[in-house]
């Protein structure tokens, strides 16, 4: 049986002309700064966002967890959504690795307002950690796919300015949002203060994250990777599918968003679903009625050859990607609809 898997976008396969990109890089000692593949890609995705410099990292839980290190001191606090991924999903690492805490925003889909971003700025006082860094996630992945517009973006950093605190964003599928938007992300580097983008996401490379910033904050940052044992080698090998996936996988990220929308179309109708998060990217939550439990709609869907996640109770999330054909998201389509009650009895 073919197997469709929409778990998530980090899924796919390096696909044969990847591979070839990434057995022709030329490479060297990354430690040393040596590593021509590397160096590119990093300058690349740099100018890509209006930023001075990049950093080649194994994962976005990497890149984003040197960038909070790097913003703030022990005591001090970080503010984002309730639902963001730094908060979340990586471990308690801004406790771990930062010893900060962490003012949490109750948002509308993973997304801050300016005016609640000021609201949880710490007044100058002995009893408060000082607030020093705000975090957008742009898409916001438990906000199911929604996404900050630019304008929106430069009302928080306007906030932070004023208040002198800096602003990273989590980017793992920002490509997503600026295809989505139509935004221009090289004024990004204007507004932010450092960026983690992911390669291994709607991009499709098998590894990597790169972080951006200033120079000064690169070589910062550096240093902490280092000390996280994040210093690779001849990693050029993993940058030259993060170059191909910049150079080639970008636009067609407009295809998974027409895929997942399709999918939303077919929820909607269906008999079964309480409601669905309004799909703007490659994410589609829903939350199931009494008519299945999630964990039974999940085995049902595998017994179709489908793979989704189960995401809190009775909701579920499909991520769509480029490993998805258009032969599999027909099936999909298919097997949400005859999931229908009147379907079943037929
Ligand atoms: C929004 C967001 N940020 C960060 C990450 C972390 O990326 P990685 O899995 O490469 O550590 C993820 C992973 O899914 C994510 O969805």
């Amino acid at each position: 049986m073919q197997i469709t898997d929409l778990r998530s976008d980090t899924v796919t396969k390096p696909t044969p002309e990847m591979l070839q990109a990434m057995f022709a890089a030329q490479v060297g000692d990354d430690v040393y700064e040596e590593d021509p593949t590397i160096n590119a890609l990093e300058q690349k995705a740099a100018a890509m966002f209006g930023m001075e410099a990049g950093l080649f990292c194994p994962s976005g839980t990497m890149t984003n967890q040197i960038a909070i290190k790097a913003h703030t001191e022990p005591l001090t606090e970080v503010i984002c959504d309730v639902t963001a991924h730094i908060y979340q999903y990586e471990g308690g690492g801004i406790m771990f690795n930062s010893a900060a805490s962490v003012a949490l925003v109750h948002g509308e889909r993973g997304k801050m307002t300016p005016e609640q971003v000021e609201a949880h700025i710490r007044p100058d006082n002995i009893h408060y950690p000082p607030t020093r860094l705000v975090a957008l996630e742009n898409t916001c992945n438990k906000g199911g796919g929604a996404y900050y517009t630019l304008d929106e973006i430069v009302a928080i950093s306007e906030v932070c300015k004023r208040h002198d605190i800096a602003l990273h964003l989590d980017g793992a599928r920002v490509f997503n949002a600026l295809v989505a938007s139509g935004d221009d992300g090289t004024s990004y580097g204007n507004y932010f203060d450092s960026i983690s983008i992911c390669l291994s996401k709607g991009l499709g490379a098998p590894v990597g994250s790169v972080l951006l910033g200033s120079k000064a904050f690169i070589k910062k940052s550096r240093r902490i990777r280092k000390v996280l044992g994040g210093g690779m080698r001849q990693a050029g090998y993993l940058a030259a599918a993060g170059l191909y996936a910049l150079e080639n996988n970008i636009s067609r990220l407009q295809e998974d968003h027409r895929k997942a929308k399709a999918m939303e179309e077919v929820l909607l109708q269906a008999d079964y679903v309480e409601r669905v998060l309004p799909v703007e990217t490659n994410i589609v939550i829903f939350q199931l009625n009494d008519r299945y439990k999630d964990a039974e709609f999940v085995a049902a869907l595998a017994e179709q050859g489908i793979r989704a996640s189960s995401f809190g109770p009775q909701m579920i999330r499909f991520v769509t990607h480029l490993d998805v054909s258009d032969e599999m998201q027909q099936h999909v389509l298919q097997v949400l609809h005859s999931l229908n009650k009147q379907q079943v009895e037929a």
